[in-house]
């Protein structure tokens, strides 16, 4: 209240911006392992939690499920899943192996992805040969409208994951996790 009331004064953004640190903003993916908490991420062969290991690649031929504890039950989530070492990946594009919405906070901490909508099916890592190890980068999203329609994709390459973020009232990313994998096996 106070804070649109004087919304016009340079000043609010000193005074405004510890309160709004602490509410979800959207910022720019880093593509790594970074201080946000983990997503637990369920394959058929192999649970991903700790950030940042090496697996085979064929351990990452289906997914089932993505958990995280603590959201709000009744708020709406986005789920993502991007390798920004695809060839012919700009600054900040990455190859698009998964985006799903509308995930319900409540059933996220089951683990039950089943509710929402699959804008871009799962995609197993197919990391080319002699394009060295690539990182699979998952990403949750708090749905800051929940009447938003989401924009379709037609193509999984050079998705610029922020751009699409702010575009669809994202904020976030506020949970992350990532494995690596590469051609070889
Ligand atoms: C990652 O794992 C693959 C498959 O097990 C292996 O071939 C590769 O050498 C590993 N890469 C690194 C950087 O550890
Ligand atoms: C998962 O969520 C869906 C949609 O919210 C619900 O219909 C289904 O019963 C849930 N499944 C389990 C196992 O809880």
């Amino acid at each position: 209240m106070l804070c649109d009331s004087i919304k016009t004064l340079l000043l609010v953004v000193v005074v405004c911006s510890p309160v709004l640190a602490t509410t979800c903003q959207l910022k720019k993916p880093t593509f790594g392992c970074s201080n946000l908490p983990k997503l637990t991420v369920d394959f058929e062969q192999v649970t991903i939690e700790s950030c940042g290991n090496n697996h085979t690649k064929t351990l990452f031929s289906k997914l089932l499920a993505v958990s995280f504890d603590g959201l709000a039950e009744r708020k709406t989530y986005a789920l993502v899943m991007v390798d920004p070492d695809a060839p012919g990946s700009g600054e900040g594009e990455a190859y698009l192996h998964w985006l799903h919405t509308g995930v319900k906070g409540s059933g996220l901490a089951q683990g039950n992805i089943t509710s929402g909508n699959t804008i871009m099916s799962y995609a197993r890592p197919t990391p080319p040969s002699g394009t060295g190890v690539h990182r699979y980068i998952f990403y949750l999203y708090e749905e800051s409208n929940k009447d938003i329609t989401f924009q379709t994709i037609s193509k999984r390459g050079k998705f610029n994951l922020h751009k699409y973020a702010q575009k669809n009232e994202l904020c976030g990313p506020i949970a992350e996790n990532m494995f690596t994998t590469q051609y070889n096996e």
